[in-house]
Parts: structure tokens; C-alpha cells; sequence
């Protein structure tokens, strides 16, 4: 317990640089929904299904560079890993919040550079790479987590990717321990299983001049019900509860046919015209040989027997008259293809509601910068 680990400003993350050096994490990009990233080691080598990859041929490429596989045949995209890109393709120690939900709360939250934050749990850290380049340069993110084995990796993967002077990650258990900040931040954000056993503990690391807010991500209603209610108790207001759900489109290519102009709708009425005529003059000849019977018995693909009478009704398009001219110069029309949209078959559906609460200053203070109350008293 309190093991702190104070982990570099949005390092590698927020430092550009052109060329992609050993020690870099590249997000080696297939499609918007296959990427994986490399920590870029020398003799070190990615494989994928589309080929293999020495990270030495990686080392001193341009970032957003199309790389071929060793064989020449496959591709990847190299790209710099932004939190977004991250996201997607972090390693998987727990569920993780996800662009859309970390965006609403970053402006539920009022979150911006020189904000100091508190979450907890840490989980994948996929918030924390998020908040740490909203937060940056000035802000601080202090962050918990009470399972050893996800807290060594994230402590890990702030290190390598440079986090350390905006992000501390402790290994605590927030709902029997509490927090050790007082008076100190402007934010909060619980991602626990019940969050309401926290928030009497979250209000003492409030700025206590200062208008704070917390967001509380619960996946069922039965949480957001305990959060309220534990909400009211401490005194916090302006309660709300938010569910984001997204749908995305996707761009495809389409071909639109040109409608059929007049001369082709004769032709097809005279094509179905001639059908019929031979079809008759075929059903005549045979009909010949067996005029007692008026019904004629055809054999069909499928083994059975269809009755058909002699006497066919006659189609309006067979009555299409033989003459017509048809062939008369066709005007080039040409298929023409154009980029749609469309919605998935599946549209992402429900990840977590969001309580949003807000605690007011709890010391006034006089222009003087005299104390004029103190409700935290
Ligand atoms: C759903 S995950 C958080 C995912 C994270 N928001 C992300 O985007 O990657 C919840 C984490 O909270 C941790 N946790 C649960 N109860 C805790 C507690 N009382 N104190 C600290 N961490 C806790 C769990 O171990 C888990 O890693």
C-alpha cells in the first residue's frame, strides 16, 4: 500500500519527432479495426496475417510511413500513437473506457490543461492516457488501483511511454483506504464497482474554494441509484445521469446504373415479344401431333409433371410490334460510381451511464481573500 510512483510530461506521446527511433511505441495500423503497437526494439520482429516486420526496418522510417513486410507482400501504416489510437489497440486488462464516453466526460468534467484530477480505478489505463494529454502541461492526474498485477502494469506503461510528471499511480483500495489528498483537486472520475463506498472520502481531495466535479461510470442502473442517493448525502448537486451511444458510418464506394431511356425499354419489350412468339410457334408445331388432347403434359427440371393448356393468354409485351426500331444509336451511358455512407448492420450499444455531480466551493472567501465561511467546518 501507498507504494506511490511518481512516472515524465506526455512523453513519447506528446514529443514529435520525424523518424521512429528503438524504444518508440508505434501503432502498427492494418484498418480501422486491426491494429496492434510495438514497443520498437532492435532484432526484435512484428509478425501479422499480412507478414513479417524486423523492427530494424522500422527504426529511422518516417511516422505515418505505408512499411512493407519483409516479402514485399503485406503492409502496415506506422503510426504515432495518440490516447484515441491507444485506445484502440492497448492491451486488454479490463474493461476500458472507450473515445466517445471519455469525451463527454472531459466536457461534463470541465477538464483542461492545468487541471488536477483523481481517478480510480486505473484499470488498462485507457482514461489515463486520455486525461494526462488534456491535463498537460500543468495538470496532474493521481490515480488508483488495487489489483498488484494491473497496478505494475500500468505503472510499466506510463514509464515507457513518459508519463511521469503528470500522472501518479498508486496501489491503494480507494473504498476502505480512502485518498490522501486534501483540498487539492478540481475533479474527480470513479470507474469502481460501487463508487458510493468512495465519494464520502472523494470530497475531502476537493478544492474547498473551488466548485468541483465527479462523474461516476456504473454499467447498471442499480449503481447509479447507490451513487445518487450517496451523492445527495455528501451534498453534492446538479445530479445528472448520461448514457452515450454512438453510431458510426461507414464510406463505400457504390455504383449507380444510369436509368433506362426509352429506346431501351423498346428493345426489352420487343426482346420478351420475340421470346413469346417462339415460344408459341414452338408449343404450336408440337401441339400438331397431339391436337385431340388440349392440355399438354411438360416435363419440369424437377422431375414433376406441369399441365399446361394450349391456349396461351397472350402478353401485352408480346403484342410489342415486330417493326420497331431498335436499332437506333445508343447514347453512351456510363456506370457512375460515387463514395456513400452507411450505417453498420450492429450499432455499438450500451457501455456504462454516467452520474455527474457537481460540490460547491465549501469556503467563501472575501475580496480580501478573508474567510467569510467554511461549510467543510
Ligand atoms: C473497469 S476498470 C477501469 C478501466 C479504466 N477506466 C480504463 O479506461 O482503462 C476498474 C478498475 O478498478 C479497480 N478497482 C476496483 N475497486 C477498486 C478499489 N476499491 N480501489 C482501487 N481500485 C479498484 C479494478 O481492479 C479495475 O482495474
Amino acid at each position: 500500500m501507498a507504494d506511490a510512483a511518481t512516472v515524465s510530461r506526455f512523453g513519447q506521446f506528446g514529443t514529435r519527432s520525424k523518424h521512429i527511433a528503438a524504444g518508440d511505441c508505434v501503432i502498427a495500423y492494418s484498418g480501422p479495426q486491426n491494429m496492434t503497437f510495438i514497443t520498437v526494439k532492435a532484432g526484435a520482429v512484428f509478425a501479422n496475417s499480412y507478414g513479417r516486420y524486423p523492427h530494424d526496418s522500422i527504426i529511422g522510417v518516417e511516422w505515418g510511413s505505408k512499411h512493407p513486410s519483409a516479402t514485399g507482400r503485406g503492409f502496415i501504416h506506422l503510426l504515432w500513437p495518440t490516447p484515441e489510437l491507444w485506445t484502440l489497440s492497448l492491451p486488454h486488462r479490463t474493461q476500458i473506457l472507450y473515445t466517445p464516453d471519455i469525451s463527454f466526460i472531459t466536457s461534463f468534467l470541465d477538464l483542461r490543461p492545468g487541471v488536477k484530477m483523481i481517478e480510480a480505478g486505473t484499470g488498462s489505463g485507457s482514461f489515463s492516457h486520455a486525461i494526462a494529454r488534456t491535463i498537460a502541461p500543468t495538470g496532474h492526474l493521481y490515480t488508483f488501483e488495487y489489483n498488484a498485477d494491473r497496478y505494475e502494469k500500468a505503472l510499466v506503461e506510463f514509464q515507457e511511454h513518459g508519463l511521469t510528471e503528470l500522472v501518479t499511480l498508486e496501489h491503494r483500495d480507494v473504498c476502505s483506504d480512502g485518498f490522501e489528498q486534501r483540498d487539492l483537486v478540481d475533479a474527480v472520475f470513479l470507474d469502481l464497482p460501487s463508487p458510493w463506498e468512495a465519494l464520502e472520502a472523494a470530497k475531502q481531495t476537493f478544492k474547498k474554494h473551488k466548485t468541483g466535479k465527479i462523474c461516476c461510470f456504473s454499467p447498471c442502473v442499480e449503481q447509479v441509484l447507490r451513487t445518487t442517493a450517496e451523492l445527495q448525502k455528501q451534498g453534492f448537486v446538479e445530479i445528472k445521469m448520461f448514457e452515450v451511444l454512438v453510431r458510426s458510418y461507414d464510406s463505400r464506394k457504390t455504383e449507380v446504373r444510369p436509368l433506362p431511356t426509352r429506346a431501351d425499354e423498346e428493345q426489352r419489350r420487343h426482346d420478351i415479344g420475340n421470346k413469346k412468339r417462339k415460344e408459341r410457334e414452338a408449343a404450336a408445331s408440337s401441339s400438331a401431333s397431339d391436337a385431340a388432347n388440349p392440355a399438354k403434359k411438360v416435363a419440369t427440371e424437377d422431375g414433376s409433371v406441369k399441365v399446361e393448356l394450349a391456349e396461351e393468354k397472350v402478353d401485352e409485351a408480346a403484342a410489342a410490334p415486330a417493326s420497331v426500331n431498335v436499332s437506333q444509336p445508343q447514347e453512351v451511358r456510363t456506370v457512375r460510381e460515387f463514395t456513400g455512407l452507411k450505417p453498420p448492420r450492429e450499432a455499438t450499444g450500451h457501455t456504462s451511464y454516467l452520474t455527474f455531480a457537481t460540490l460547491l466551493p465549501q469556503i467563501y472567501r472575501g475580496s480580501d481573500g478573508e474567510k467569510i465561511n467554511d461549510e467543510s467546518a
